[in-house]
């Protein structure tokens, strides 16, 4: 922390008068993710029936706006005032060059309620902190009033990102506005769209109108799991799909994220994952054919021909993408592009002598350096899968590390920026249960990634120096829409983890808690309800053989569960319990003379239940 705002910090702490621990404790588990600094005082600030906020500049006048939205939401009436002595909550944006430029002071004091940043992004930060110091609703605080506290805060990494695939399935603007609330409410800054793939086309490009004509739609989607398939007997639902997003649907928003400080990055695939471009354009692929936009999962070889006609044809396409999005970082995929077309290909074969290049991944190398030079030449970053490695990559590209860290290393260890994505750890659209093809789970693609592995997660891998933990800008989760039909399963394939991502993208991994960070879980849910949010409802925790007691002839069964007000009920019959079932009410004993399954779920107070966890003792 710089000198100059831990001065102002200490000073801060006084006026606040000295910390109270169990306070503290308490405070921590209300702020999500945790702040680097938190000193908590002693009372309360009481906000009166007419609320006053204190703004100037047009930064701090739009998060203003944002509170007042806020406390109208509570049933509060703010208004604006320049007068700073009048007001009850104060925005001050101060030029301290030492501020980091996302980090912000956030003090409830007697005198009143003061968010200090050195940009509009540090105010907001501030805000959505102060935000979680209100209820979920104000039923439950009248009068309204405010814990005294002092919170110093800023995040570990810069590019905190998280991914929505709107190709394979498609979600409206309306939605991609929630997604985007999500980020915000945890201080995620990054959003990175996956706008085209085999199958389908999301963005209207205007020199390429067959790309939303024809690109967009597919005839029809594989019914159920497509590894269950055995003899590629598929079978479809016989229903056509699609939709895309229109320019003026795209700057809507774009101008909502950026007003939530949320930067986008279009993803624009290439070479590979372009079969529906190939359905439009035949012209662009290495041999005539019948191109179809896919219907089915997996990694197809139709990818366009490295051709001076493809060369055209993105960039005219990353010329109407740039002028849309306003951030510095355009994503051109590159991952899992099979060679066999370009192995085929006369025209592959004269670059391979023309350049000098070994073989057809070089040509990819070859590919993403012009289209880099393009980007360049509008003002725009390359971002691309770690597979862009593998064809010789150049300094200025980012790399994006998703096949686990190996990429990421490699590229950090070449001064090449990474944003750290493995499956391992950050592939959403894997499941949250030990089975994830369990009938209590909706259809997934595979995989157990529970929320205390996404949360173990640090991005600064022990295989780099800290001289090359420099490079990594940050990091981000991945949610793949293959199996992800609707928005309500979005929203469950993403809660409770994107809690997770949020507290690994902002809190140093040395102040990182799993416990403490249930805690703070468990403080979002009634949050998440009132959003209407379809989170995952935690299972029990207890039932497992690291809880479990075993005392002679007897095991200890001790349950919990991090849901508010959740009741949890529980079977000794292998059973899936329900309503029904046993109430648990206290630690309780059973004979294990004989084996026995005990299964729990939890209740939540919406009637909504999780997952059964069971065991078998002994
Ligand atoms: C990827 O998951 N194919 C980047």
């Amino acid at each position: 922390m710089q000198s100059k705002i831990l001065a102002a910090f200490i000073v801060l702490c006084m006026l606040t008068r000295l910390p109270v621990f169990g306070q503290e404790v308490q405070l921590a588990s209300r702020i999500l993710p945790l702040p680097l600094v938190l000193k908590a005082g002693e009372g309360h600030y009481p906000l009166p029936e007419k609320i006053v906020i204190y703004a100037k500049t047009l930064e701090e006048k739009h998060n203003a706006e944002f509170l007042q939205a806020f406390l109208k939401e509570l049933g509060r009436t703010a208004t604006l005032t320049s007068d700073r002595k009048k007001a009850n909550i104060s925005f001050v944006i101060a030029n301290t060059k030492d501020q980091h430029e996302e980090g912000y002071v956030l003090s409830v004091e007697k005198a009143g309620v003061y968010i200090t940043a050195s940009s509009g992004a540090g105010l907001f930060y501030g805000l959505k902190s102060l935000m979680q110091l209100f209820p979920p609703n104000d039923s439950i605080m009248e009068p309204l009033r405010l814990p005294l506290v002092a919170i110093q805060d800023q995040p570990e990494f810069k590019w905190r990102g998280a991914m929505l695939d709107v190709s394979r399935h498609f979600f409206p603007i309306s939605f991609v506005k929630k997604y985007l609330d999500f980020m915000a409410t945890y201080k995620l800054n990054t959003f990175h769209w996956h706008l085209t793939e085999d199958q389908g086309w999301r963005i209207e490009i205007k020199k390429y109108p067959k790309l939303t004509g024809i690109s967009a739609y597919r005839a029809e989607t594989l019914i159920g799991s497509q590894q269950t398939y055995k003899n590629k007997d598929f079978k479809y639902d016989g229903i056509r799909y699609g939709g895309y997003y229109t320019q003026e649907e795209i700057k809507e928003v774009v101008a909502y994220a950026q007003a939530r400080y949320i930067t986008i990055v279009p993803e624009i695939e290439m070479p590979g994952h372009s079969s529906a471009v190939l359905a439009a354009y035949p012209e662009l692929a290495c041999k005539p054919g019948d191109y179809k936009v896919q219907t089915r999962w997996g990694i197809f070889k139709e990818i366009v021909c490295p051709s001076e006609e493809t060369f055209q044809f993105f960039e005219n396409v990353l010329t109407e993408v740039a002028a849309l999005f306003p951030g510095e970082y355009i994503h051109i995929g590159g991952d899992e592009a099979p060679k066999d077309m370009w192995r085929e290909s006369t025209l592959v074969q004269e670059i391979i002598e023309r350049e000098g290049l070994k073989n057809a991944e070089e040509v990819q190398g070859w590919f993403n350096q012009r289209i880099e030079k393009f980007l360049h030449s509008k003002g725009k970053k390359l971002v691309g899968w770690d597979e862009i490695l593998e064809g010789g990559v150049t300094p200025g590209a980012t790399v994006m590390s998703w096949r686990g860290e190996k990429g990421g290393i490699e590229a950090a260890r070449h001064g090449n920026q990474v944003v750290m994505t493995p499956s391992s750890h950050l592939y959403f659209d894997h499941g949250q249960n030990p089975e994830p093809h369990s009938a209590m789970e909706p259809l997934m693609i595979c995989c157990y990634l529970p929320l205390k592995k996404v949360y173990s997660y640090n991005p600064y891998s022990s295989e780099l120096t800290p001289a090359q933990h420099k490079f990594i800008l940050g990091v981000q989760a991945n949610l793949w829409t293959e199996y992800i039909t609707t928005t309500n399963k979005v929203e469950y394939m993403m809660f409770p983890r994107m809690l997770a991502l949020a507290e690994v993208a902002w809190t140093p991994y040395e102040k990182k808690n799993y416990q403490q960070f249930l805690q703070r879980v468990s403080h979002q849910l009634p949050h998440l309800d009132a959003k209407a949010i379809n989170y995952r409802i935690p299972e029990p925790t207890g039932l497992d053989s690291a809880s479990i007691k075993i005392e002679s002839d007897h095991a200890l069964i001790q349950l919990n569960t991090i849901v508010p007000d959740g009741v949890i009920r529980y079977t000794l019959d292998g059973k899936i319990p329900n309503e029904t079932t046993h109430l648990y009410t206290k630690p309780f004993l059973i004979p294990i003379n004989r084996q026995i399954t005990i299964s729990a779920i939890t209740i939540a107070p919406n009637g909504r239940h999780s997952a059964p966890v069971k065991i078998v003792i002994p």
